[in-house]
């Protein structure tokens, strides 16, 4: 998808004038990590000094490098569908220009649903990218992670979670890497794999030191938001907005 120059400008003023109206001030991040939340998404709409204003990767410029030789890799888009774990549908990841633009799920059709598109070798198996196609929010535009610099590991024990959020690419196996429009975040685009026949796509999350934790994609249903955390248990203790482990599937646009 390209954007010129003037519609980026356009998204972006839009964006500053949504923001600036936005009213009393959101909570911080710390005090909703007080109380057992993922962190909000970051806050866009400023291009940082040196970067280029929009970045025109595509699909098949992320996943190139995880194309094991021989196989051509497969072109997949659609939308992201949450399932329950005993199959029923919850609803479509949301597309939105809020301060969470893709961290929850489009209800009753308040927002739009994403549009994604990826690369995925044959086998299906990451870690490779996913961009949002039609994003009503500015860039970066990688579906990914994001953790702060104090909270940026997942683990069986633990409850600490990221934020399902938009982010720029970062590389296959990567570290978490500071955020391009923020040094208090840390992300990870290519954490993504797919299951061939039944579509369920799922998250691969490298932490700091290079462990692979279980990445358990969850939602808060009381409060519309998706994040990733490593022990939903350890999170749902004496916590008064508990969450649920859900699955993913990519679903025809
Ligand atoms: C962003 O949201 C506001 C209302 O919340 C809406 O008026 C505006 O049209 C939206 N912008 C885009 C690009 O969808
Ligand atoms: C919006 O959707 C949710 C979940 O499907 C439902 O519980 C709620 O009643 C709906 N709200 C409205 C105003 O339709
Ligand atoms: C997950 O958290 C629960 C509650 O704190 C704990 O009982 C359980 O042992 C943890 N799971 C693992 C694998 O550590
Ligand atoms: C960076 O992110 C932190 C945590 O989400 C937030 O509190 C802060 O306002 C952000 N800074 C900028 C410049 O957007």
């Amino acid at each position: 998808m390209l954007y010129t120059k003037a519609s980026l400008i356009v998204t972006l003023l839009a964006a500053f004038a949504t923001s600036a109206a936005s009213g009393p001030a959101q909570e911080t991040n710390g005090q909703r990590m007080a109380r057992g939340l993922p962190p909000l998404a970051p806050k866009f709409g400023r291009n940082v000094p040196g970067r280029s204003g929009v970045r025109r990767a595509t699909p098949a410029g992320a996943a190139k490098r995880n194309i094991p030789s021989g196989l051509p890799p497969i072109p997949y888009s659609g939308r992201l569908e949450a399932r329950k774990e005993d199959g029923s549908v919850l609803g479509i990841v949301k597309n939105s220009n809020c301060s969470s633009p893709i961290g929850g799920l489009n209800l009753n059709n308040t927002d739009q649903d994403l549009l994604v598109a990826f690369n995925a070798p044959a086998h299906g198996r990451g870690p490779f990218d996913i961009i949002a196609i039609n994003p009503l929010f500015t860039e970066p535009y990688y579906v990914g992670a994001a953790g702060t610099t104090l909270v940026n590991t997942l683990d069986l024990t633990s409850k600490n979670t990221l934020a399902f959020t938009n982010v720029q690419q970062t590389a296959a196996n990567s570290i978490p890497v500071l955020f391009t429009f923020n040094d208090t975040l840390l992300v990870e685009s290519a954490i993504w794999s797919i299951h061939r026949k039944t579509r369920e796509i799922t998250a691969h999350y490298v932490n700091g030191d290079g462990t692979k934790p279980d990445t358990i994609i969850a939602y808060d249903a009381t409060q519309n938001v998706l994040f990733f955390v490593g022990n939903i248990t350890a999170y749902n203790e004496n916590n008064d907005s508990p969450a649920s482990a859900i699955k993913l599937f990519l679903v025809p646009s």
